[in-house]
């Protein structure tokens, strides 16, 4: 059995070395799992550029979700038995054969489940439930903006608002992207690298969701409603920032806020990190997967798989999801 351990940060080509493995005996709140196919998310390219402060030291196995079946159980594990095909989320570890995960963060599903949409679900939708249903509560008929809406989360974050009937704006970097969100759901979409979306809006915002932080953050900000709600879960503008003046520049332009502004202007500004929900929470993020499983069961949702890639071509998807070529949700198959 083999994993892909990060080993050196950088160029995805130099990046990633294929290691023998000789996974442990779950201990007793774990499952052993072994693994059909790993996801890739937008973090596992910050981690691999060295920029992400949660990534474990180098050589360290990225990744945060795994669809595959129980191999082993602990002692105390009820929810699955060996045999069942489970999605787990993965605190990293998620690139390999064979991950060993706690019980909390592993939902069993069903054999015809497809296996890139279900890789979908642990991490991108999870976020996106947790984003618009636990922290914000979207309520029928609010306007959402939701960036980068081609994404991962943007695609999750547009078909779980769509369910609650929300007007969603969403932005993204072509017009390619732009057909892909209004196949989504969105109702207008803008191409936020052409046009300055705080001025194409032209009314108030309830909810937005931001994931590119920096000046983005403060535009979103500016066009929040009364009782407005802005998510902050993301910062894929810094990947951009090669040097300590332009880190600098682009932490200045997020903006300064104070709680009584937020309280005068009934404006809320929330935070969201699925990793600590996972090791805080745990009960909050397994009840996120079981609802987001429960919506593909239910056809309510249709995960976008961009593409599934050959494990062996990790360095490739890394390379496209960096150049922002992916739409959807994009994985290895081992
Ligand atoms: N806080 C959490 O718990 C949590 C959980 C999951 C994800 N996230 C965050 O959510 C965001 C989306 O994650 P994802 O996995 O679903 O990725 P993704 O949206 O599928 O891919 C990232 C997208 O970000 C946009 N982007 C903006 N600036 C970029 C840049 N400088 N370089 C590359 N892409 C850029 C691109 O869309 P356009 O081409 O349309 O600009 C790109 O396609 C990321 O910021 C990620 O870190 C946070």
């Amino acid at each position: 059995m083999q994993a892909i351990y990060l080993v050196k940060f950088g160029n995805s080509k130099n990046a990633f070395e294929f290691r023998d493995i000789k996974p442990d005996k779950p201990k007793d709140d774990e499952v052993g799992i072994i693994v059909e196919a790993s996801g890739i998310n937008f973090a596992d390219v910050v981690a691999r550029l060295g920029n992400y402060r949660d990534c474990p030291p180098l050589p360290a196995i990225v990744g945060y979700e795994a669809v595959g079946r129980v191999d082993k159980i602990g002692k105390n594990v009820k929810s699955v038995k060996v045999g069942d095909r489970v999605l787990a989320f993965t605190r990293f570890g998620g690139y390999s054969q064979y991950v060993l995960q706690k019980e909390n963060a592993i939902a069993k599903i069903s054999e015809n489940m497809d296996v890139g949409k279900a890789l979908a679900l642990a991490t991108q939708y999870s976020t996106a439930f947790y984003a618009c249903s636990v922290a914000t509560n979207v309520l029928p008929n609010e306007t959402v903006l939701i960036h980068a809406g081609a994404g991962g989360v943007g695609t999750a974050l547009t078909q779980l608002c769509k369910l609650k009937n929300a007007k969603i704006y969403t932005t993204a970097s072509s017009q390619k992207k732009l057909d892909y969100c209004k196949q989504q759901g969105a109702d207008v979409c803008i191409n936020y690298t052409e046009k300055d979306f705080s001025k194409e809006i032209k009314e108030p915002i309830d909810v937005a969701f931001d994931s590119l932080g920096a000046d983005n953050f403060r535009k979103s900000y500016k066009v929040l409603n009364r009782g407005g709600r802005i998510v902050a879960y993301g910062a894929s503008m810094m990947t951009d920032a090669h040097n300590l003046f332009t880190k600098a520049k682009m932490g200045a332009a997020f903006g300064v806020y104070h709680p009584a502004v937020f309280i005068m202007e009934s404006r809320s500004l929330i935070g969201v990190n699925m990793l600590r929900i996972a090791d805080y929470k745990p009960e909050t993020l397994k009840y996120c997967m079981k609802q987001v499983i429960q919506l593909l069961e239910e056809n309510k949702i249709n995960p976008h798989v961009g593409k599934m890639y050959a494990a062996q071509d990790i360095a490739q998807a890394h390379d496209d999801m960096e150049a922002r070529k992916t739409m959807g949700k994009i994985g290895i198959i081992w």
